[in-house]
């Protein structure tokens, strides 16, 4: 793939933060380097305090790296002009709540040199994009969470960025909301922009995101289109009438794949061919079946697992903020 076609190039990123009391400081980055692709949706994900937002900014420029290097548009990081043509939505942000919807673009439009005038005419098609010019002139503290971030989004659209940060933007927001955040991020996508989007909701990542990186205690643990990342292998579960411990052997001896307990047997296969065998061998053992389910490990199921396997405790993030959460 040709440098051109690369947004954002991380090299070798590593930040450690100070602290007072503890010695060796938090490692909130370790090592990591990345390849952002132009025109891509890029899903950043792993548990709260992965380095998630650290990373972000870093790229942003209002971080230090402690070592490494970074490219926007083959632009070093350290220079301002890398991010000429960015647009950012920043993690919990707080937009003055007196304020309309219209007015904080304004508000927003002025920081970067930008007349109320040319604001205007430029939010105008970007609150509607989002679905909020029918609410331009209402106040903010009106507004639902959902429709918040759809604001903060159009006001990371202004000046018609080709590059856009999202620091959890579904965060807090209901399912119909985030329903509509992601359509409008394909929306973008469809117009030509690329999206580094930062979240520990696999389920707002992986419906949406052309790859993902899994982030854990700042180190990168997998980077690679959704589809790729985890092992989906097909399981069968097979609930049998009890058996003794001589015969559970017997099985695994000859299905050394599969799992049998006392009631239960669980095989990954590839071929079906492979589970009528396992019925065969269950039936020629004297084995009555109750049962037959086909099960496929979820994406969250692996991702959760991948986290596990990579020694962490603090799953519960992931867990916890993705449980029932699929639409
Ligand atoms: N300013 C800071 N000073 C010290 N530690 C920090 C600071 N900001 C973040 N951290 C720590 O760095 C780690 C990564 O944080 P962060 O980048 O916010 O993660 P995420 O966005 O994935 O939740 C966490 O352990 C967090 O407590
Ligand atoms: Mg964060």
């Amino acid at each position: 793939m040709g440098n051109s076609e690369i947004s954002i190039k991380v090299n070798n990123l590593s930040k450690t933060y100070k602290s007072g009391f503890s010695g060796d400081g938090v490692k909130a980055l370790v090592d990591v380097s990345l390849d952002i692709n132009q025109g891509e949706i890029f899903g950043l994900l792993g548990p709260n305090g992965a380095g998630k937002t650290t990373l972000l900014k870093i790229l942003l420029g209002s971080l230090q790296p402690t070592s490494g290097t970074a490219l926007i548009n083959g632009i070093d990081i350290g220079r301002p002009e890398a991010r000429g043509k960015t647009g950012f939505l920043p993690e919990n942000h707080r937009f003055p709540s007196y304020l309309t919807g219209m007015q904080m673009m304004v508000v927003f439009g002025g920081m970067s040199g930008m007349t109320a005038r040319e604001v205007i005419t430029e939010a105008t098609p970007l609150l509607d994009l989002v679905g909020m010019l029918k609410w331009q002139n209402t106040q903010i503290k009106k507004y639902s969470k959902g429709m918040m971030q759809r604001l903060g989004l159009a006001q990371a659209l202004l000046n018609d960025p080709d590059l856009i940060f999202l620091d959890e933007p579904t965060d807090g927001v209901d399912p119909i909301g985030r329903h509509e955040i992601r359509n409008i991020l394909l929306e973008l996508k469809n117009r030509g922009k690329t999206v580094f989007l930062n979240s520990h909701l696999l389920s707002e990542v992986e419906s949406i995101s052309d790859r993902v990186a899994i982030l854990d205690r700042g180190k990168l643990l997998k980077v690679g289109p959704v589809s790729g990342l985890t092992q989906t292998k097909p399981e069968v579960t097979i609930t049998i009438s009890t058996i003794t411990a001589d015969k559970q052997n017997v099985i695994t001896d000859q299905y050394p794949t599969a799992q049998v307990t006392g009631s239960r047997v669980v095989a990954p296969f590839t071929e079906p061919s492979e589970v009528n065998s396992l019925i065969d061998l269950l039936r020629a053992n004297g084995i009555d079946i109750l049962t037959i389910t086909q099960v496929t490990p979820s994406l969250e199921d692996s991702f959760v697992s991948l986290i596990k396997g990579s020694g962490v405790g603090g799953v519960g993030g992931v867990g916890g903020g993705t449980g029932g959460e699929h639409e």
